[in-house]
């Protein structure tokens, strides 16, 4: 019997660049296993928080990323501004990155008899976890524009919004994310750029949807 082909989309941006609600739409659509490696990041720097350790020590982050339960954590707590500066703190540590890489890995190779592939978002999806990827898109959007989605999202969670604050962590965690050493966010070489400073979620999916049935058959 010959195996089904297995269809791998990278999605790779900064924060708040719509890069998780374009995958999310894109796995809806086309039967695809979703995995946004952010949240790994998320857990483990939570994970390193609940211990009363430190997100930039290395021996906390490893031992945090091998014992990873993300069952521990709710999607509040994941998403929340700590959670995002935790994750940007541990991501930075080469051997935390080597340890999350192989779970990455084998959700996209083998995402389950149900998908017709899968959709991973992250930062160096297209770059370093699955560089032979079908379809690598970078997902960008100007900084100003960033800072006001996120206000957004955390308004309608109920957090405490304070702009200079936002606006301070986004800038730091987009630094640290595209200075490390290790796996920065960067595009691919062979990703196609969407910038959704101007679209609206709809756009972006149709724009994305276009790109991917366009480059080849699905
Ligand atoms: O949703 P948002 O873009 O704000 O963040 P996220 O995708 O959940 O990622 C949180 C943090 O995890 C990022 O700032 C990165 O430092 C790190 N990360 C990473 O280094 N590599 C990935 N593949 C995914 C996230």
């Amino acid at each position: 019997m010959t195996q089904a082909p297995n269809l791998v989309v990278a999605i790779d941006g900064p924060a708040a660049s719509g890069k998780g609600t374009l995958a999310r739409h894109l796995a809806d659509l086309l039967t695809l296993r979703y995995l946004d490696t952010g949240s790994l990041y998320r857990a483990t720097g939570l994970t390193v928080l609940k211990a009363s350790g430190d997100p930039t020590n290395e021996a906390d982050a490893v031992k945090a990323a091998e014992n990873l339960d993300l069952s521990a954590f709710s999607a509040e707590n994941l998403r929340s501004e700590e959670a995002g500066v935790a994750a940007s703190h541990v991501a930075f540590i080469p051997s935390v990155r080597a340890v999350l890489l192989d779970f990455q890995r084998s959700i996209a190779s083998n995402p389950g008899v149900a998908f017709k592939g899968a959709i991973l978002d992250g930062r160096d999806i297209g770059t370093v976890v699955c560089p032979d990827a079908d379809r690598k898109i970078f997902v960008e959007a100007a900084l100003e524009v960033r800072i006001k989605r996120r206000l957004q999202e955390l308004m309608e969670r109920g957090e405490p919004v304070i702009e200079a604050r936002v606006r301070a962590d986004m800038t730091a965690r987009d630094q640290r994310d595209r200075d490390r050493s290790v796996a920065p966010l960067k595009p691919a070489d062979d990703a196609w750029v969407l910038d959704t400073s101007n679209m609206n979620a709809d756009e972006a999916l149709a724009a994305a949807l276009d790109h991917i049935r366009g480059t080849g058959p699905l």
